[in-house]
């Protein structure tokens, strides 16, 4: 058996060696990232890529139990984070642990993720100072998009500050990495040069010490809308669309199925 990547091997990589991520919701796409990147984010975008739903507050502990499963099916030697979905961890430090623990427990994962900054520092050095590693998830934070009435740049102008204190607060609460998302350039270079722990950006330019991104995204899967911030690197929802389409005109046409794919009385004879 490979021996998977842990919070600390990540750390150990600031400053060394950029932190490859992406996220993951299934055992076969797993199994592919596990090849190439040394973490996978079982996110709860899984909401809206997979799911069909309008954003990711709808997500449930079911949700991620169910993928985060899935994913460490085919995951060896990657760190596999789960998200802990809205609501589950934020009224409260010992409500946080008890999801944190089932996802870990039951999915096996290494970590956890949660979004915010100094408002759940105090969650953060409850869970990180109980075992369960903690990526905090800082700037544009998806589970707030009504608050912030839409998925706007982070750090312009006056809230760069709070972003700042955002991300000094999780990091000195213990958690092992943290998310930027849509966060300006200089912001989160001074960040970056700042906490002792990796920044994993999205959104948040080649500054930060690794970058994720939703699979789905860049592989063209989903293709509801496509942040700035978003590369695509192949175009398989096109792809499947085209054989789709082929698939359904050889059966309306008589092509498909063709003799290699029907079975006669024996294999003895003809
Ligand atoms: O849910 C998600 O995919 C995330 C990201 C950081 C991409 O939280
Ligand atoms: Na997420």
């Amino acid at each position: 058996t490979v021996k998977a990547l842990t919070p600390p091997d990540l750390v150990a990589r600031k400053g060394k060696e950029k932190i490859a991520c992406l996220t993951a919701y299934t055992t076969p796409m797993a199994r592919l990232v596990d090849r190439h990147c040394d973490l996978i984010l079982v996110g709860d975008s899984v909401g809206m890529v997979v799911h069909g739903l309008p954003n990711t507050l709808g997500v449930t502990m079911d949700m991620m139990m169910m993928h985060g499963k899935a994913v460490m099916r085919g995951a060896e030697r990657t760190l596999v984070v789960v998200d802990m979905p809205f609501g589950s961890y934020e009224a409260a430090p010992v409500t946080a642990f008890e999801n944190a623990a089932r996802l870990m427990a039951e999915t096996g994962c290494g970590a956890v993720k949660l979004e915010g900054g100094v408002e759940m520092a105090g969650t953060v050095e409850f869970l990180a100072s109980r075992g369960i590693p903690v990526m905090a998830h800082i700037g544009l934070v998806p589970q707030r998009v009504q608050s912030f009435g839409g998925y706007k740049v982070q750090g312009r102008g006056a809230g760069r500050e709070k972003i700042a204190a955002d991300a000094r607060a999780v990091a000195d609460a213990g958690a092992f990495a943290v998310v930027l998302e849509k966060v300006i350039e200089p912001l989160a270079r001074d960040i970056t040069a700042e906490i002792s722990v990796p920044t994993i950006g999205i959104g948040a330019s080649p500054a930060c010490d690794g970058q994720i991104l939703v699979i789905d995204d860049i592989l063209g899967v989903f293709t509801d809308f496509q942040p700035k911030f978003v590369r695509r690197y192949a175009q398989l929802g096109n792809d499947a669309e085209a054989a789709i389409s082929a698939y359904a005109a050889d059966v309306r046409e008589g092509r498909f199925p063709a003799a290699e794919h029907c079975f006669v009385e024996s294999r003895n004879k003809t």
